[in-house]
């Protein structure tokens, strides 16, 4: 697993902002990719047996955080890896899917394989009739339907089918992977299917719709084809994978019972360094406290308000006030885990330190251990951190003899199904069929210095050359890419049906669930889609392409972090 090629990661989308000199952004990219590795092995190690000396690297994290590198993480604009993308992908954990035989169960209605030949029972219904979309015969028949037309995507479960708009309309949702995806993750579609009824009664799907057309057969969870069913798996299936376009339930956690309150142990960490950093920083600092707060049985209170780095900006500044679920899947942490939103627990804390005299206990120095804690009575554990980087960080609690002890819980940590569900509309709307090409220009090719040949390894006309031995002519490329001025790739176009992430702004736009959605999370102020949540869809698409075409390796012979800095896994 570590000797994988180094998982994509897209490059500075606001290429204008980053003034940083040449050294830091070495040194940045280092410590990134040293992060990704730490990553890789807290998640093998949680995985697996902690004790495999294989994977006992708390010295060398040590030894690298206490050197002089002053273990700070500069902000880039890469996209963070979360605990979904670590997943050993086992096509037989998922389960068996539906293949086109599996439909026919025996029911009075024969379905072939040519979905045209399906022959009624009785011809019974008068022409004109509303079509019965409960009639397991008309089942039958959109799903075949649905397997025959949708050939890029394994079909693992069917929701019963539901009246659509119309008479002669039906509503119907299922569960899919596509057929070569290597995300560990399942998606759910719902689509309107029209249906014809012929003179001899034969019913017929004539035309399925758009990517989640199907409203009506949205929400209809439970409803499911008994056949189809497989609670157990399902249950497992649904703790370890995320299933995108379900309905998000990440509402704030309120505390259960009257009462409970006081009987709780909670855990806060309060100012610290890491604020307006990278989101790898963040994350960094973030697993520490939730890692402490697992190894302490402490229920973790969050401040679901973080700030954004101006990498990520359109204004250029640092953003305040941006709620943690635009970037990832609370409902997956609190399911995961205890946690508690700050001002929902002050208030709390309030009401109850009155009645019942609460104890507090605060602790000033990161070098007081965990395991110095888990004794504590207290109610609440307080870590404050001061002004004076580094040793304000977050993460420093989890180093040196904690290292060994606290485990990053990196599967709490997915990225919001929000953006994975445009990642997936885009997919969709490609029919999961499409090459894409990973195009990293800006600030790098701009520095001959570092990357002397990147801006001509990039250039349209090279771009065609390389291409040519690696797409087919004609096919579907998505360009993940930091150019800005998409008109660039236009001589492209001759070659391929290109595609870039801001040919789907209407996922976003004003009409659309994303924009509502995070309205709502916004007590009703409009969310912008920053460059972070842009360059995580961009690098999801990406992702999903049939090929996968990098900058680095493929399109050029430079190194990502610039001349000379080529290893064996980048
Ligand atoms: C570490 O920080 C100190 C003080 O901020 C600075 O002088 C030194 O150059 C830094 N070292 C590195 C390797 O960045
Ligand atoms: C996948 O999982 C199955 C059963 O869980 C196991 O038998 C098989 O060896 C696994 N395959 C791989 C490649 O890990
Ligand atoms: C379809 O299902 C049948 C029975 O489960 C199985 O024998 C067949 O191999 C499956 N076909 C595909 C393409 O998986
Ligand atoms: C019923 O609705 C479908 C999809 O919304 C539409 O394509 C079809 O034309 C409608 N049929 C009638 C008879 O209105
Ligand atoms: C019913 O009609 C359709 C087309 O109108 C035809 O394709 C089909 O074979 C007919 N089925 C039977 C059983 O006659
Ligand atoms: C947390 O709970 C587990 C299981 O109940 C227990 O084994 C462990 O000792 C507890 N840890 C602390 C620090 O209290």
């Amino acid at each position: 697993m570590l000797n994988r090629p180094a998982l994509s990661r897209t490059g500075s989308f606001r290429a204008e902002n980053l003034g940083q000199t040449a050294l830091a952004l070495i040194s940045n990219l280092c410590f990134t990719m040293f992060v990704l590795v730490v990553l890789i092995f807290t998640v093998i190690a949680a995985t697996y047996k902690p004790e495999d000396p294989l994977f006992h690297p708390s010295s060398r994290i040590t030894m690298f955080l206490t050197s002089d590198s002053n273990a700070t993480f500069v902000a880039d604009s890469t996209v963070v890896r979360t605990g979904e993308d670590f997943m050993a992908v086992n096509q037989s954990a998922f389960g068996g899917f539906i293949n086109v035989t599996d439909v026919d169960l025996g029911v009075p209605l024969r379905v072939d394989v040519n979905a045209d030949e399906v022959t009624a029972f009785e011809c019974e219904g008068q022409i004109g009739a509303p079509v019965d979309c409960s009639d397991p015969g008309v089942f039958h028949l959109m799903m075949t339907s649905a397997i025959e037309q949708f050939r890029d995507i394994h079909f693992y479960r069917f929701g019963k089918p539901v009246r659509g708009d119309n008479d002669s309309s039906c509503h119907m949702a299922w569960r899919f992977r596509p057929k070569e995806g290597k995300a560990a993750a399942f998606y759910k579609d719902y689509r309107s299917f029209v249906i014809d009824r012929s003179g001899n009664c034969t019913l017929s799907v004539v035309g399925i719709g758009e990517y989640h057309s199907g409203g009506n057969a949205r929400k209809r969870k439970k409803n499911l084809r008994p056949g189809f069913e497989k609670p157990q798996a399902d249950q497992e299936q649904r703790a370890v994978v995320p299933v995108v376009g379900e309905v998000v339930s990440d509402a704030l956690p309120a505390i259960e019972s009257e009462g409970s309150f006081s009987s709780g142990k909670y855990l806060f960490y309060t100012g610290g360094g890491e604020r307006c950093k990278s989101m790898d920083h963040f994350l960094w600092s973030f697993t520490c406290a939730l890692g402490e707060a697992k190894y302490l049985n402490r229920t973790l209170v969050m401040d679901m308000s973080i700030c954004l780095s101006s990498v990520y900006t359109s204004s250029g500044q640092d953003e305040e006030g941006k709620d943690f679920r635009y970037y990832f899947d609370f409902e997956h942490l609190k399911d995961s885990t205890s946690v508690l939103d700050q001002t929902q627990f002050w208030v709390d804390w309030n009401k109850w330190n009155q009645k019942d005299g609460l104890a507090l206990l605060p602790v000033d120095d990161f070098k007081i251990t965990p395991m110095k804690l888990a004794g504590a009575q207290e109610t609440l554990i307080m870590r404050k951190f001061g002004a004076v980087e580094p040793d304000n960080y977050w993460y420093r609690v989890c180093e040196g003899d904690a290292e060994s002890v606290i485990q990053r819980p990196w599967h709490m940590i997915w990225k919001s199904r929000r953006l994975m569900e445009i990642v997936s509309a885009i997919a969709a709307k490609l029919n999961w069929d499409f090459d894409s090409v990973h195009v990293v220009r800006g600030e790098k090719a701009r520095n001959l210095e570092l990357w002397p040949n990147l801006a001509a390894d990039t250039s349209p006309e090279a771009l065609i050359s390389t291409l040519q031995d690696k797409v087919d002519a004609g096919r579907s490329l998505y360009i993940a890419t930091d150019e800005s001025d998409t008109t660039f790739f236009d001589p492209l176009k001759d070659k391929f049906a290109t595609h870039f992430l801001d040919e789907y702004k209407d996922l976003w736009d004003e009409n659309s669930e994303w924009y509502s959605e995070t309205m709502k999370l916004n007590n009703g102020v409009p969310v912008e889609f920053d460059g972070y949540m842009r360059a995580s869809v961009d690098t999801e698409v990406f992702l999903r392409g049939k090929r996968q075409i990098e900058t680095f390796n493929d399109l050029t012979r430079d190194c990502k972090d610039g001349v000379n800095t080529c290893t064996s896994s980048s």
